[in-house]
């Protein structure tokens, strides 16, 4: 089954462009136009949403983050995640304008499926992003849009994230269509940006491993390691370091580059592991010059730099000791590609260890209770 893979962390890593690529079939016709022919929720309602929820746990949480940005950007109406246990006993604000939007790949993890029940009760409309076909979640939600990263197995969700965040895009872009916030072109643009990203994220799984391999044979013994990044690059950051904890059993911590001096820079120190994301330099982009001045205190301090960075970017060339390539995008698009190295460098760093990469100790694949 493992199809001459090693594990099935490594062969659903492999199939993270096919899932990006699945999960955009058929969804943009001839004239541009964006196809949700499955939600069942009416246009008007859709149309008269004024705020969305996002609920999720662990990475899906994080591929609601990615969400956020480019929803807020693209339709224009505030989007707030929240992790599923967190936000049913908080009393939130629910009102029939209120689209809630469960993210999760089994359809059985039970804090999610509480949150969703909690957000109908109160009247408002729940749409799940699902990878599993008649999964509890998506049958008690009132419109699924389908992930089709294919059934993933190992504990550690890599494909999986790649195929919410794209489905998440796709609503988004249909959101902006109905409410008018985005032209017709500028749609078509950005999903031509998005079928673009199996190819890049490609690239990535053809030209990159062996620096990574490398990279864990280096650091298998590392204590901790931070993980940092800004706008999108943040959530890809709390995902990276979710994986490394999870099947390496490495300590990391993960946090938004802008907080370094805020507090955790006091834990910089000769020879810390630090990984930045790093946002593209083209356009004069103003995000990568505040993670470059990151990264230059915490070399200044001794840190040992790992960054993922855009192709030809001599800044960062300059003071990384390790870097792991992306390939052009625009930086909305830059998650789908960024946490493809952290995934392969979280598993080749379980595999330094000698871990079973697939079943990480204390964890299960779909956790059922709450
Ligand atoms: O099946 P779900 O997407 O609802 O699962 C949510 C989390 O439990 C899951 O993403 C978990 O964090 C994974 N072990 C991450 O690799």
């Amino acid at each position: 089954e493992k199809g001459g893979w090693d594990s099935f962390m490594d062969k659903e890593i492999h199939e993270d462009p096919a899932a990006v690529q699945r999960t955009l079939i058929g969804r943009m016709s001839d004239d541009g136009t964006i196809h949700l022919d499955e939600v069942h929720i009416d246009e008007h309602e859709l149309k008269a949403v004024d705020k969305i929820i996002v609920v999720a746990c662990g990475t899906a949480s994080y591929a609601g983050m990615v969400a956020k940005y480019a929803i807020e950007h693209w339709v224009r109406v505030p989007v707030e995640v929240e992790l599923a246990h967190e936000f049913r006993y908080r009393d939130p604000i629910l009102t029939p304008r209120t689209l809630v939007v469960a993210i999760s790949q089994s359809g059985e993890t039970m804090d999610t499926l509480m949150a969703l029940r909690h957000a109908r009760e109160q009247g408002s409309k729940v749409l799940a992003i699902c990878n599993t076909q008649g999964a509890s979640i998506a049958r008690e939600s009132d419109a699924v849009l389908y992930t089709h990263a294919g059934p993933e197995v190992a504990v550690a969700s890599t494909k999986a994230f790649v195929a919410q965040i794209t489905a998440a895009y796709i609503l988004g872009l249909y959101l902006a269509q109905l409410k008018g916030t985005v032209f017709r072109d500028e749609i078509r643009n950005t999903f031509d940006q998005l079928q673009a990203m199996p190819r890049k994220i490609q690239w990535v799984l053809d030209t990159q491993p062996s620096t990574i391999e490398q990279a864990a044979v280096q650091l298998a013994d590392a204590r901790s390691f931070l993980f940092l990044g800004r706008h999108v690059g943040y959530p890809v950051a709390m995902e990276g370091a979710l994986k490394l904890k999870e099947i390496a059993y490495t300590f990391t911590e993960g946090f938004a580059a802008g907080e370094l001096k805020h507090g955790p820079i006091a834990l910089v120190d000769e020879g810390e592991p630090i990984v930045f994301i790093v946002p593209p330099a083209r356009g004069r982009n103003v995000l990568h010059a505040k993670v470059l001045s990151g990264i230059e205190e915490v070399k200044a301090r001794g840190a040992y730099i790992i960054a993922v960075a855009e192709v030809g970017d001599k800044d960062v060339e300059r003071y990384a000791d390790v870097i792991f390539w992306r390939p052009e995008c625009p930086t909305l698009m830059s998650p789908l590609v960024d946490v493809v190295p952290l995934q392969l460098f979280a598993m080749d760093m379980a595999k330094q260890k000698g871990y079973d990469v697939d079943k990480p100790r204390n964890l299960a694949k779909s956790v059922t209770v709450e």
